[in-house]
């Protein structure tokens, strides 16, 4: 049975004992916990984390906490979904065995200045860090406030937020925070379009639209393997671009092809490298972004 927490204390309190049943029956040693950030409306590609936490922890924590620390001025901080019932069913469903859904006090991120956690300046100013000021420093304060509290042996995130996993990849490395970072495949809907809990706010012919993103990807994929390291990092990106380029209503943010891990802007496509080809664009009001993988070995 999912059991919900809404404190530090009582979340700590649950994992003390889960973890100190390994001294009372040593066939539970190694109460492994995994940890799965999100912030709730909860869809399959929030899912596909939890099955993996699941297959591999003996104990799985769920957060739910929409950060505020993360938003900008503007943004849809207000209009989130917040679906916690529902969400605590799917948990269920799945097996969860903690949700932690705290409040904003709670997290202490309503003081007017908390001390916030701030990544390498090239790893943030690029691809979203660009239009979202002050972005990744939200995200790397509350994972490592997350992190903190629920001291997992793993935490599971999504490639679908590329630039998100190689920062805290670098901070759990650079902080020396005791955790595996796991990075997760992207899950999609059958026309491509990956799975967002802003996809709720497209409509139905929107989501016909921004499915055209996953295929502009697709594009220069193929590319990139006909022309192995033989194509230049912007004939790759101008695959993409043209293909775009046919649909004006999608407003197009960026199209850039980066270093998987460092994020920074690809010079030459050679055979040892992880390269990472991500997008950002508007339909509408909504911002959506994608990425895809791109290596030769
Ligand atoms: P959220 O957008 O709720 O996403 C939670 C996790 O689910 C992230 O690691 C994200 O990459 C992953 N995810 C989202 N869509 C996915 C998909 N289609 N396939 C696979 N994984 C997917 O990302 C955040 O929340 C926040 O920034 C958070 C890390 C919780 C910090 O506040």
């Amino acid at each position: 049975m999912t059991q919900l927490f809404t404190t530090i204390a009582s979340l700590r309190n649950y994992l003390n004992t889960q973890r100190s049943k390994q001294a009372i029956a040593p066939a539970l040693a190694n109460v492994s916990v995994g940890l799965v950030p999100t912030m709730g409306a909860l869809h399959i590609g929030h899912l596909s984390l939890i099955d993996r936490a699941r297959t591999e922890n003996a104990c799985v924590v769920v957060s739910i906490f929409v950060n505020p620390l993360q938003f900008g001025a503007g943004e849809d901080f207000d209009r989130y979904p917040r679906t916690l019932e529902t969400d605590l069913h799917v948990c269920e469903t799945a097996g969860v065995d903690a949700v932690f859904a705290p409040s904003a006090d709670e997290m202490g991120v309503t003081a007017a200045k908390v001390t916030q956690v701030i990544p390498p300046a090239e790893m943030t100013g690029t691809l979203c860090g660009r239009s979202r000021i002050g972005h990744f420093q939200g995200v790397a304060t509350i994972v490592t406030k997350l992190l903190n509290v629920v001291q997992p042996d793993r935490a599971y995130f999504g490639n679908k937020d590329g630039q998100q996993v190689a920062i805290i990849r670098q901070l759990v490395n650079d902080l020396n925070i005791p955790v595996e970072i796991i990075g997760c495949p992207t899950l999609r809907e059958p026309s491509g379009l990956a799975y967002s809990s802003r996809n709720q706010y497209l409509s139905s012919s929107d989501r016909i639209l921004a499915a055209h993103i996953y295929q502009s990807l697709q594009q220069a994929k193929q590319q990139f393997f006909l022309c192995h390291d033989l194509c230049s990092p912007s004939q790759i990106i101008e695959v993409a671009q043209n293909y775009l380029a046919k649909l004006p209503e999608i407003n197009l943010e960026y199209i850039e092809l980066v270093d998987a891990k460092t994020l920074q802007p690809c010079s030459q496509i050679t055979s040892e490298a992880e390269l990472m080809l991500a997008i950002a664009a508007r339909i509408g009001n909504t911002r959506l972004i994608d990425n895809i993988l791109l290596s030769h070995t």
